[in-house]
């Protein structure tokens, strides 16, 4: 393998890739803030997968941090994140200073809406707004390709997902499957906040969204009720700190009155010093409980 070319200039990048879309080749994008982990190595497997050149970007993006957020803490390691992009067989690495993706001050951004006012919105003000303008240089920067992004942050593919429509960009978005520790916990680069106890203590998360899954498959169709009874599992490990639990339509991120077909089962909780969101998506069993009114067994999760 060869260490990935490192890039930090836009002027450059945008050269190199419209060189190699002059030459036919296809761009798979992984945009991130770098403090790599196996959740991002698996998007660039799939753009490696799909794809004759590999992009990856590494900006920890100050747009999308409240005041009081972690911007200067976020962990940072570029060594490290080249050795993992190596192994990747990762080809370009674009990891511009602030100053070059924000050369002016910023007056001009994209707004989300309405979407990025609830779940993750409701705490956090203004971060999809960030992320989405970031995204929408990222785009403009790359140009033509294929995009990566982890279901993971799943609020955050449905925001990117109707940027890329809505505004028109010639980027195809792909939603890629949560990677997780052994004990279920999500993968995240705020993982590293976590002392001893909290980390075990993390793992709350993923449990509160199986008890989820498990009331779906026995046929109850209550998302206000499915959502009370992932909080009142966080609400058991006293280490963590509940922020919301949702169940909610995966497109429009509004809750139903009944389950009845996919939804989006989504918790935030703080551990320690970080905070924590997971998610799956799942679907009620066909004719759970129709008929009878008895419930029945047989959720499947779609993805998450
Ligand atoms: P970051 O948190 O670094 O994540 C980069 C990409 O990796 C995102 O698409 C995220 O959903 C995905 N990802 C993170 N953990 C994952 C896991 N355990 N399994 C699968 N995918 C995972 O998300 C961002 O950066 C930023 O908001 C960004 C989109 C780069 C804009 O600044």
């Amino acid at each position: 393998m060869t260490r990935p070319k490192v890039v930090e200039r836009i002027a450059e990048l945008r050269s190199l890739l419209d060189e190699a879309r002059a030459r036919n080749r296809r761009i798979g994008f992984v945009p991130t803030m770098g403090f790599l982990h196996e959740g991002h190595a698996s998007l660039m497997r799939r753009a490696r997968e799909e794809n004759d050149i590999v992009l990856v970007s590494i900006f920890v993006n100050p747009l999308q941090f409240g005041p009081s957020e972690d911007f200067d803490a976020y962990p940072r390691d570029l060594e490290k994140d080249l050795d993992l992009c190596e192994a990747a067989d990762v080809d370009l690495v674009f990891h511009p200073p602030v100053e070059e993706m924000y050369r002016e001050p910023t007056t001009l951004t994209v707004t989300v809406g309405a979407i990025g006012d609830i779940l993750e919105g409701k705490t956090r003000p203004g971060h999809f707004d960030g992320v989405a303008t970031v995204v929408t240089k990222l785009f403009n920067i790359a140009g033509a390709c294929r995009a990566y992004f982890g279901e993971k942050d799943a609020q955050q593919l449905v925001v990117i997902r109707r940027l890329a429509r809505q505004l028109d960009f010639p980027v195809e978005v792909i939603g890629c499957p949560t990677v997780r520790e052994a004990d279920g916990l999500a993968m995240s680069s705020r993982n590293t906040y976590l002392n001893g106890e909290d980390r075990v203590a993390a793992a709350v998360l993923k449990r509160a969204l199986d008890e989820g899954v498990r009331l779906i498959g026995a046929g109850h169709g209550s998302a206000d009720a499915i959502s009370q009874a992932m909080a009142r599992v966080i609400g058991e490990e006293p280490l963590a700190k509940l922020d919301y639990t949702a169940c909610v339509d995966p497109d429009t991120l509004a809750e139903p009155a009944e389950v009845g077909g996919p939804v989006l089962l989504a918790v935030a909780a703080w551990v320690g010093n970080a905070r924590l969101i997971d998610n799956v998506t799942v679907s009620p069993a066909p004719d759970a409980g129709a008929r009878t009114g008895t419930p029945k067994a047989g959720a499947s999760i779609r993805k998450g």
